[in-house]
């Protein structure tokens, strides 16, 4: 058994008996790659979500580049994401030869800004991929509204929000809001495959298509083929790639899916706990309001650094060494050279994203927590008051 590492993650698995034997039970089976477990994985987050088809697939950024793909627009076509997203976001645009385009965020809720998708939607303009930040359900309402006006299309990067509701209940991945919602299962996420992700629609045309997309771009439906000379025949009718999930990964999903309400219920009393610890906290501010419809991600964290006196590499330098590990959710994408070299974007037109990242920190959240790891974490943030005083 590899030991167990001394400091505090800011995510990760929660693994329990049933997994190790669903896993065992698949790897006992004829199907190793994609079988029976990744249809009734695929089947079951329909049931859960409320979506009419889901394609499961081999990564979150797998199903961003299939769902943008699966919109077949014309090259030279832009896209407008969050800038306070992981890389795949943006990444999902350009790979598909899509320009991206970023929407300032709400310092409310870290999600895109409608006023500010309002101003960054040019007339090429097609897709619009909001990101669920941390869990929380971006506006979709008025999203889906003002893209309906703008004739857009709309894919909600759902990878940290499967677990959470609208603020209707509705369940997130419903695509009542949208054309296709995606989810990622990386061990970090509310619950896990190993790697992994899900695309849901509820369009049958993009549902054919992403599963032609995922494997090779092949046709097996008769109905979809323009021949059909016998049961051997196959037509690759497009460009695909091998992006197929395994059926030992879906075997994991569907028992982590069976608890994926405990998981949200744990999540939400360690956010509230966090809440209630530092709300008096004058440096600090919690990014996570105590909301009962989010199944919360990260918990983030905005630090005064300069009301604090430390810098942020000393901030969690002195945390990690009390064994409380953090992270920086996110760097705004279009700081990251690829994006400034290529696309000439500066952090002038994004205010809201720059003063965010300044003081943004993400604090240990997992199920897995014991109550004194909670305790942990709050009694290191809070030793820092004493610094201030
Ligand atoms: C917002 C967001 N989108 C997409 C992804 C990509 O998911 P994956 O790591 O499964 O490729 C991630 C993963 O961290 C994410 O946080």
């Amino acid at each position: 058994m590899r030991k167990e590492l001394g400091v505090l993650p800011y995510g990760r698995q929660s693994i329990d008996n049933s997994d190790v034997l669903a896993v065992t039970r698949a790897l006992r089976s004829l199907f190793l790659t994609q079988g029976p477990f990744v249809e009734e994985f695929e089947q079951a987050l329909c049931m859960y979500t409320g979506a009419k088809y889901c394609v499961a697939v081999s990564n979150g950024t797998a199903a961003l580049h299939l769902a943008v793909a699966a919109l077949g627009l014309k090259k030279g076509s832009s896209g407008v994401t969050s800038p306070i997203t992981f890389l795949a976001s943006a990444n999902a645009l350009v790979y598909n030869g899509i320009s991206p385009f970023f929407a300032d965020i709400d310092p409310a809720t870290i999600n895109m800004s409608l006023a500010a998708l309002i101003r960054a939607i040019r007339k090429n303009t097609r897709v619009i991929i909001p990101v669920h930040f941390a869990g929380r359900p971006a506006a979709m309402k008025e999203i889906s509204a003002f893209a309906a006006r703008k004739k857009c299309f709309v894919i909600e990067d759902a990878a940290h929000a499967i677990g959470s509701c609208y603020p209707d209940g509705s369940r997130v991945g419903n695509c009542a809001f949208s054309d296709m919602t995606i989810f990622s299962f990386h061990p970090v996420k509310t619950i896990t495959t190993g790697e992994g992700g899900a695309i849901m629609t509820n369009d049958k045309k993009i549902y054919d298509r992403l599963r032609s997309l995922r494997s090779h771009g092949v046709v097996r439906d008769p109905a979809l083929m323009t021949d059909n000379p016998g049961p051997w025949y196959h037509e690759m009718q497009e460009l695909g790639f091998n992006y197929r999930l395994t059926d030992i990964q879906a075997a994991l999903g569907l028992s982590q899916l069976k608890k994926i309400d405990s998981f949200v219920v744990r999540r939400r009393e360690i956010v509230a706990r966090y809440n209630m610890a530092f709300k008096s906290i004058p440096w600090l501010r919690s990014v996570a309001s105590d909301d009962k419809l989010c199944a919360y991600h990260l918990y983030v964290v905005l630090v005064d650094f300069k009301k604090l006196g430390i810098s942020r590499r000393e901030f969690m330098g002195r945390l990690a060494a009390f064994g409380v590990g953090t992270q920086v959710h996110y760097i705004p994408v279009y700081r990251q050279p690829f994006y400034t070299r290529n696309f000439k974007i500066s952090g002038k037109g994004f205010p809201q994203a720059e003063r965010y990242y300044e003081g943004c920190i993400s604090l240990p959240l997992f199920p897995a927590m014991k109550d004194k790891d909670i305790r942990k974490v709050i009694t290191a943030v809070i030793g820092f008051s004493k610094d201030v005083l």
